[in-house]
């Protein structure tokens, strides 16, 4: 009878602490594909950005149009570039812009979205 009791109890411990961990494996389920789900937008958000505001000088590819590279815009592909400029640098000059033809954006985006567009400028090094 004693002996019974026990197991019961056991058992009720051993399903609880089972339950607990479902919980808990269903919680960090559903945050990791939140997260996921917030930098794919982001991600696109940046990408369609860039691609309305940058890209009639850098190309939506990164590497810079003809009219873009006749006033001096770099290649953001090329991966000598990306490791001379500091991720400050680039989030710099798109806030304030740089030498004749870089315009200023500080006052048509936001400071989030400059720091997007760091990440898209980013992203072209990989593509290589
Ligand atoms: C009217 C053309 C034009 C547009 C639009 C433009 N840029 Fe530029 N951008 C340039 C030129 C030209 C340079 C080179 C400036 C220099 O080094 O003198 C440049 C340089 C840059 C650099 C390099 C800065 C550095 O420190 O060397 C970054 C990063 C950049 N642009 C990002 C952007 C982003 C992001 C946008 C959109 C929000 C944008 N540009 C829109 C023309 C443009």
């Amino acid at each position: 009878m004693r002996r019974e009791k026990i197991d019961v109890m056991k058992l009720v411990a051993v399903l609880s602490i089972s339950a607990a961990g479902l919980a808990l494996l269903t919680f960090l389920m559903s945050r990791q594909t939140d997260e996921v789900f917030a930098s794919s937008k982001a991600r696109t958000d940046a990408v369609a950005l860039f691609d309305s505001k940058c890209a009639m000088c850098h190309g939506k590819d990164g590497r810079g149009t003809k009219f873009g590279k006749a006033k001096g815009a770099p290649d953001f592909t090329n991966s000598e570039w990306q490791k001379s400029h500091a991720d400050e640098q680039i989030k710099s000059a798109v806030t304030n812009g740089r030498g004749k033809s870089m315009p200023a954006w500080k006052d048509k985006l936001s400071p989030e979205e400059i720091i997007s567009l760091v990440g898209r400028v980013r992203e072209f090094a990989m593509k290589q």
